[in-house]
């Protein structure tokens, strides 16, 4: 991949300057800071490079905030003139004076700092800002057209997921945005894109011959994709009890990595043609009937319980979520993609929080093989084959095979055969928010969500939600935090023969 996406080939970008939209929030501490030191310390980033804070509280607050992010570096050659090019403009995003007053600033840092009218705005603020700060930025004229920006350079935007709450408000968001941005202009992230693993998805397919052959309906009996947390709301429970674990993971990350695993390949590794796919094979998942939620879907809701040998609250005793809340924070549920290549091959996606375990995979299952030979033998079934791609924490792929044991009988046992990011290249994995902030600051959209994929998502997902309103469950299902979610997902499987990878 490094041959053929720009920043992997070590690319440095322009001069320009990063607006932080949400410049004191948790989001800039914890990813975005520590990715532009990362970037800046590896040279990946220009002299000139200047980054502009904005939001309500004191700079003084903002500075302080950048140095307690940044802490472990202070010593570092470098540190100070990374920390030169870091200003700040307090203001509400509602206030059209602190745009004037943005302008004023970054005219004088494109002077002082020769970043050339370059601009990489980042929303990393609360979703529901989103459309007012679009919108002040259009009416300010701090954006320039995609080819002739106004301040001689280049404009563009990145926007934090959670893009839209459904179907509706997406497509509203996108009006908004894209009144006043050009799409080539948009970045919309979703930061399992920026994973390594996640790319080699794309490698392991179409960089391998052996593989893609049998990547269809025809050999692979289905697929089951878990984004499993073991963490709560984490504080964040007002924010999570509105969105719940359909709107927070299966929009975005799971039905990303669902294409990633089922869409054609692309005449090119440039971002149209990839995005192109992403989005054929988005249009062919089937949209669920109500009477199709109450078969293929189950939600949950964790209660008290021990993960991780700590005893941990109910979701509904956490801070800052309603008593009675009925969000659910587990979802596993059965897909289609209604196409030649994958008709008739269920997609089993599976998430939650407060499960045992933080684990991001997904177990690709063979058909069994067509004839059991060893049925003269004590052997009665031979389990199918497994290619399971391991996202986190472990990064790698293994596949599990059936293997003789030795000795006289017929005796077969599963083994492993596996390849681990970490022993065959020695090297850490950057983490998902430099590659993304990277790609953006040279133009590379690839690693981004286009309009219509995000759209296509958000039918899905509605569609589900829907049917969620129409027949909701009483009550609601629940599971003892520290498990691998309510019994009923389980019955989910068990009905198709088959059973979920990690309860194997
Ligand atoms: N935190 C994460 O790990 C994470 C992960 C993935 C995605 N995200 C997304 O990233 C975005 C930001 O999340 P966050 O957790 O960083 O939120 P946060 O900690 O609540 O920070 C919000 C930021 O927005 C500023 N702000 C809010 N309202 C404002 C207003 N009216 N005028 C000016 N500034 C205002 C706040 O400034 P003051 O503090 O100065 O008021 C603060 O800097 C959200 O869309 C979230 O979904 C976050």
């Amino acid at each position: 991949m490094s041959a053929t996406v720009s920043s992997g080939a070590g690319l440095r970008p322009e001069p320009f300057t990063l607006v932080i939209f949400g410049a004191t929030g948790d989001l800039t501490n914890r990813k975005l800071l520590p990715a532009l030191y990362q970037l800046f310390a590896a040279g990946r980033l220009p002299e000139e490079f200047t980054v502009v804070g904005f939001s309500r509280r004191p700079a003084e607050e903002f500075h302080a905030k950048v140095g307690e992010a940044l802490a472990g570096h202070a010593r570092d050659p470098g540190f100070a003139r990374f920390r030169e090019g870091f200003f700040y403009t307090q203001g509400d995003f509602e206030d059209a004076d602190a745009y004037r007053r943005l302008s004023d600033l970054l005219g004088e840092t494109d002077r002082k700092r020769g970043t050339c009218g370059n601009r990489l705005y980042y929303l990393a603020t609360p979703p529901s800002a989103y459309e007012a700060i679009v919108a002040a930025l259009g009416k300010s004229g701090l954006v320039g057209h995609p080819r002739r920006s106004t301040g001689g350079g280049w404009t563009r935007i990145i926007v934090e997921k959670p893009y839209g709450h459904d179907l509706e408000s997406a497509r509203a968001l996108t009006r908004t945005i894209q009144g006043v941005f050009a799409e080539n202009q948009v970045y919309r992230i979703d930061h399992y894109l920026g994973k390594e693993t996640v790319q080699n998805l794309l490698v392991f397919r179409f960089g391998n011959g052996i593989f893609e052959p049998l990547w269809n309906r025809q050999f692979i009996d289905c697929v089951q994709i878990t984004v499993a947390e073991s963490l709560g709301v984490e504080g964040r429970g007002e924010y999570y009890d509105q969105t719940g674990a359909i709107r927070d993971i299966v929009q975005n990350h799971l039905l990303q990595l669902l294409t990633l695993v089922t869409m054609e390949p692309p005449v090119a590794f440039s971002a149209e043609a990839v995005r192109g796919e992403k989005v054929k094979v988005l249009k062919a998942i089937r949209s669920l009937t109500t009477q199709d939620t109450l078969e293929r879907t189950i939600r949950g809701q964790y209660q008290s319980g021990v993960v991780g040998g700590r005893a941990v609250p109910g979701y509904r005793e956490e801070p800052r979520v309603a008593p009675g809340s009925r969000t659910e924070t587990f979802v596993a549920l059965k897909l289609f993609v209604d196409n030649w290549r994958w008709s008739g091959v269920p997609f089993y996606l599976y998430t939650g929080k407060r499960l045992p375990s933080r684990t991001t995979d997904i177990a690709i299952w063979f058909r069994r093989a067509p004839h059991l030979l060893f049925r003269e033998t004590n052997i009665k079934e031979v389990e199918p084959n497994l290619l399971l791609v391991k996202i986190q924490p472990e990064e790698g792929i293994t596949l599990r095979f059936g293997a003789k044991v030795p000795g006289p009988a017929v005796q077969i046992e599963t083994v492993d055969m596996d390849f681990s990011y970490s022993t065959s290249f020695r090297v850490p994995s950057r983490d998902a928010y430099e590659r993304l902030l990277l790609d953006a600051m040279l133009g590379e959209q690839t690693l981004f969500t286009r309009e219509d994929e995000v759209e296509e998502a958000w039918r899905v997902v509605t569609s589900i939600l829907e049917g969620w309103r129409a027949s909701p469950p009483d009550p609601l299902p629940t599971y003892p935090a520290g498990t691998w979610g309510p019994e009923e997902v389980d019955a989910l499987l068990k009905r198709d023969g088959r059973h979920w990878h990690h309860w194997a």
